[in-house]
């Protein structure tokens, strides 16, 4: 209040008056604005972020288990949503696109979904990922498997399926199949139809309108099976009730044969190239090198991160006990108390990796700060061994297009890995020892970190059960041979 009214003396009344007045105004506008920023939290806290923000989504690339097939992962976390969508790259452009798209159609509506059960709490998942079932020079079956856990009852099961021809970069049809005849269409309708009812029998379902969904045009899109039958392999609830499951629907080419002498039909059904008929581990894009021990015996690479640490020792002499070698992803704010580790690991035959120096997230740092991570990890190890390591391993597996370029520029290659034990989650010996034995394949590269002891104590367990299925441990370098720098890998 401003001295100058006491000159005015007004009236004793009119000035309480006044004040009043004053004083009710003066709550009114404070109970306004207090209402207006109550008002603009509760519209404003809920819907910030109102999507998905580019910062949530991580992406990288990686070797598929399918020759000629890599893969794009793109990851996405937040309190919405966790979605992993994995994309074929078969490097036919259209194809890659055609896919693509089709993928983000679903994945659109389920970010809509997501957006909304965000105001209940209630963060949605969604996994998208795909199964190459045929490949040939001329052809490849792709199914894509989209699972999302929406608010539903279901998690919600949809699978996409086509037969691409390479030349053309389209979709083969089951009419173009039957060499365009409608009849042959007909009769390829009726047998489906008999197909599902047969299965919903089998599931001891009710068959009555069974088939009524399956009509010609669903029937377009198919695959070649393994087994190279035709078939159509529809997701719960596609074309029968969701509780039948999935129904995989095949004709064996006998059942068509009739219609399928004409020589698209031929080509793509009864000369199959059997090399790459079933999922195989061998790599895209990886030089073989002659004379490598994992041409010709099955090979798994351990890999132990994050040290060195006081259980390394420890680890190294299970190792050197079972004559298996491994590598070591080291951090190289942890090199220089660790220099006499390292040079043993060398001298014993393993292989060390750089594992950046503080262990951050790559993928959100500027490119200089990402440089000089890995650069600096790469002195401290020169510096303990007199080696430049060749590989280096992202913390949290967190890679993109910009990362890899400064990996290639220090001339490391990324490695990630095929089995993650999780071992830094369960701190469990039985657990990561069985999650390391039963996810291991030839070639893969396994996830441990030697900092625990829990895996360091799994390591015996794992050593003979692998031993137990043929496995030899090798280093990375000698599971995959001469990498190229900049490029990730995951498996051989
Ligand atoms: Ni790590």
């Amino acid at each position: 209040m401003g001295s100058n009214l006491y000159k005015l003396q007004p009236p004793r009344r009119r000035h309480l008056l006044k004040r009043q007045r004053r004083t009710r105004w003066y709550f009114v506008w404070m109970a306004v604005l207090v209402l207006l920023l109550v008002a603009m939290i509760t519209v404003l806290w809920p819907h910030t972020p109102k999507t998905t923000l580019p910062a949530d989504e991580k992406y990288f690339f990686a070797n598929s288990r399918y020759k000629g097939v890599a893969s794009r992962f793109v990851v996405r976390e937040n309190s919405f949503e966790k979605t992993s969508i994995e994309y074929p790259i078969t490097k036919i452009a259209s194809i890659d696109q055609f896919v693509e798209q089709e993928i983000n159609l679903i994945d659109k509506e389920f970010r809509e979904i997501a957006a909304r059960g965000n105001r209940f709490n209630y963060r949605l998942t969604q996994t998208v990922s795909y199964q190459v079932s045929h490949h040939t020079d001329q052809y490849i079956s792709i199914v894509v498997h989209v699972k999302q856990d929406t608010i539903g009852a279901h998690p919600l099961a949809i699978n996409q399926f086509w037969t691409f021809d390479k030349k053309t970069g389209q979709p083969v049809t089951l009419l173009q199949l039957l060499n365009n005849s409608d009849e042959a269409m007909a009769s390829a309708v009726t047998q489906a139809k008999h197909k599902a009812v047969e299965i919903a029998k089998k599931r001891q379902g009710v068959v009555e309108s069974i088939g009524d969904a399956i009509v010609a045009e669903r029937l377009m899109d198919f695959i070649v099976t393994q087994d190279g039958k035709v078939a159509f392999p529809f997701g719960p609830g596609a074309i029968i009730a969701h509780s039948y499951g999935e129904v995989m629907i095949s004709f064996s080419p006998n059942e068509l044969m009739k219609y399928l002498q004409h020589p698209l039909a031929r080509q793509l059904l009864q000369l199959p190239d059997k090399e790459v008929k079933k999922p195989t581990s061998s790599p895209v894009s990886i030089p073989q090198t002659t004379g490598n021990i994992c041409e010709s015996k099955l090979c798994v690479a351990l890999t132990f991160d994050d040290g060195p640490g006081v259980y390394t020792p420890q680890l190294l002499d299970i190792l050197r006990e079972a004559n298996a070698k491994a590598t070591f992803f080291v951090l190289g704010s942890k090199v220089a108390g660790g220099a006499a580790v390292l040079q043993r690991m060398q001298h014993e035959g393993h292989q060390v990796g750089n594992h950046t120096w503080s262990h951050p997230d790559l993928a959100r740092l500027p490119a200089d700060a990402v440089r000089s991570e890995m650069a600096r990890t790469n002195e401290a190890i020169v510096q303990a061994i007199g080696n430049k390591p060749t590989t280096v391993r992202a913390p949290y597996g967190s890679i993109n297009p910009a990362v890899l370029a400064e990996m290639g520029g220090l001339g490391l290659a990324s490695v990630l890995w095929s089995v993650d034990t999780r071992d830094w989650a369960d701190r469990n010996s039985d657990i990561v020892c069985q999650r390391a034995v039963g996810g291991a394949q030839a070639g893969a590269i396994i996830l441990l970190h030697d900092i625990h002891k829990t895996s360091v104590d799994a390591v015996p367990c794992i050593i003979d059960g692998l031993r137990k299925h043929g496995y030899e441990m090798v280093t990375v370098a000698t599971l995959l041979g001469v990498v190229q720098p900049g490029v990730n890998y995951y498996a051989r």
